[in-house]
Parts: structure tokens; sequence; C-alpha cells
């Protein structure tokens, strides 16, 4: 496979309904994923989970990019086999997460996500382990009085940024703002606070010089909070968030990919698969879940290699699962 652009890079990832694993859970939101399955975290169990996953046969066709954390990028399989190669071989590419979480935005609730001081460097030496795109999360939260507009600007100024400085080593940015679930908030309240935060996005990546030919987006999707006393339908959500991306995402960008921020693994499917189903967009429109395409397998898995294959079945499920609704020919029949 010869990807030699940054835009021929970008189109691959999300080719042919193919998705994304976000598999770069930092060491302590992996523990916090193990713990729950009373499994011990270490680097060795962190690396037989992810080999197990990378080793699955649904990752052939469905997966396009897996995003690894740094510690992933250098690890090895059991076999000494690098666990970037593993990937490779499925036809998918390694990505790389280079933010570096979030702290308190002017001591508030709300939250600034950090790591620009020395991105540059460390994207040289992505690169030269073989990253071929990167991923930077920015948290916007809703609430009483927030988010505030001085908060929205300094997280897109930081994506913008961060993808200027990426594109600039030669990876594909995944610009990923995402506005948090939690909340009583309604759909319409989504609607208005992520319109606000792409709006800002695309305007800051534009005033940066970021070619959007070699970007993905990876935005939330347009629900209600989780406290909400009347969530919205899946139809719903999905003319909410198309109408939310055609109104403020530019044509020429090569691909969207949405986090599933939550969700449970059947309604982040069935989002997907509603808003393919009423289609006639500009860009594929695609998944990068972490807890949807990993919580079953988590589950199958708990920690014992007796149960590797099972937990690599459940993953692939939802990787097959996801794909199809990426082209809207998912079908609730399909999940028995
Ligand atoms: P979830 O799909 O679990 O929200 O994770 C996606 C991700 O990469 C968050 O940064």
């Amino acid at each position: 496979m010869s990807l030699s652009s940054l835009e021929e890079i970008a189109a691959y990832l999300v080719s042919d309904g193919k998705g994304f694993l976000a598999a770069d859970e930092s060491t302590g939101t992996i523990g916090k994923r193990f713990d729950a399955i009373n499994t011990e975290s270490t680097e060795d169990s962190r690396r037989d989970y992810r080999e197990l996953l990378f080793r699955a046969q649904g990752m052939q066709d469905n997966i396009g990019g897996v995003i690894l954390f740094d510690e992933t990028l250098r690890q090895s399989a059991t076999d000494g086999t690098p666990l970037k190669d593993l990937i490779n071989s499925t036809g998918a590419l390694p990505g790389i997460k280079v933010d570096k979480g979030i702290s308190p935005f002017n001591d508030s609730d709300e939250v600034l996500t950090g790591g620009l001081e020395d991105l540059d460097e460390r994207c040289a030496e992505y690169f030269s382990l073989g990253a071929k795109f990167t991923k930077w999360r920015a948290v916007i939260k809703i609430g009483e009085g927030i988010p505030t507009q001085e908060c929205i600007d300094a997280n897109m100024k930081a994506l913008a940024d961060y993808a200027k400085i990426v594109q600039d080593n030669k990876m594909v940015p995944m610009v990923e703002p995402e506005v948090l679930m939690d909340g009583e908030h309604s759909a319409q309240t989504c609607f208005d606070v992520t319109a606000n935060c792409l709006k800002t996005l695309f305007s800051m990546l534009a005033a940066n010089g970021v070619n959007v030919k070699g970007t993905i987006l990876k935005p939330n999707m347009v629900v209600s909070g989780t406290e909400a006393p009347v969530p919205a339908g899946v139809q719903e959500v999905a003319e909410l968030t198309l109408k939310v991306l055609k109104e403020n995402v530019p044509s020429e960008l090569a691909g969207i990919a949405f986090l599933s921020g939550g969700q449970s693994d059947l309604l982040a499917t069935e989002h997907l698969d509603a808003m393919n189903k009423i289609g006639g967009l500009p860009w594929p429109l695609s998944f990068s879940y972490g807890r949807a395409l990993q919580q079953p397998a988590l589950k199958a898995w708990m920690g014992q290699s007796d149960n590797k294959e099972a937990a690599q079945k459940a993953f692939s499920h939802r990787a097959s699962m996801n794909r199809l609704a990426s082209k809207g020919e998912w079908q609730k029949e399909l999940e028995n």
C-alpha cells in the first residue's frame, strides 16, 4: 500500500465503510476499564489485551486506523512482532494520541487540553516510529453558565495549532472537539454548543492554513444529556447531527468518524446507521469508537487468556456491525 500524501492517507482511513478503533486509553483510563473486569493493569496485561484486539479477524476490512497510546506504539506482541506491524498487516494504519489530557480552565469547571509545548519534537519521533495519523481531544462541558465562548475559543485554537504542527510532520490530524453527554440538557442545547464548536474550529483551522482534505473530524453526535427527562430518539439524533455537520463543516474535509462518548454499543451503531441511511453527504461518515467497540470484548475477556477467542469474536462482531452502519446497511436482526 503506497499512500504518499496526507490526502491519500486521510481518504484511505475512512474508505469503503472502514472506521477507527480507538485503543488510546491512557494508563489511568485503561486501569479503570480493567478494574471493572477485576483485572490488574500491568504493561503485560495491557499488551495482551491490545494484542488480542489487533489479531482479531474483525480488524480486516472494517478498521482503517487504530489510535494508540504512546506505550502501545512502542510495544511488541508476545512473539516479538511490534504491535504497529500487526496493525499494518491487517490493512489498518497505526495512529497516536498526542494530547496530554485536560486541566482546569480559568480555575472553573471548564477544561483545556494541553500538550502543545513539545508537540513538534514528539510528532517527529512518532512519524519515525511509523504513525500515520494523530488524535487530539478537546473536552467541552455543558452546565450552568457553561461552556463559555472563551473556553470554546481556547480549545478550538489548541486543536488548530495541533493540526498544523501534525501536518507539518507529515501525519494526518484527527481533530476531536467532544461536547460531553453529562447533564440534563436537551439535544437542542447539544446542537447549539456543537455548532459553535465546529464553526469556531473550522475558522481557526483555515486561519492556520490546515489542509482539511488531509484532516479527519471526530465529533460527538447531537444527543440529549444523559440525565435529560425526555431523550431524543434515534431519528432525531440522526437528523440533528446531519444538520449540524452540513451547516458547519466544509465539504472538502476528508472524513468524519464519530466518538461514542458513553452511548451503548448498540445505540452508537444504530445512530450511525440512521445517518447513513439518510445519506446525501459530501464526506464518509464513520466511527472512531473506544467504549462502543471494546465494551463487549472486555466483558468477554475478563483478563483470562482462555477467553481470548470469545473476546475477539465480540470485538469482530461490533467492528463489522459498525462498518455496515457506515454504509447505512446495518439491520437490527444482524445483532442476534
Ligand atoms: P469513546 O468512543 O469511548 O468515546 O472513545 C473515543 C475516544 O477516542 C475518546 O477520545
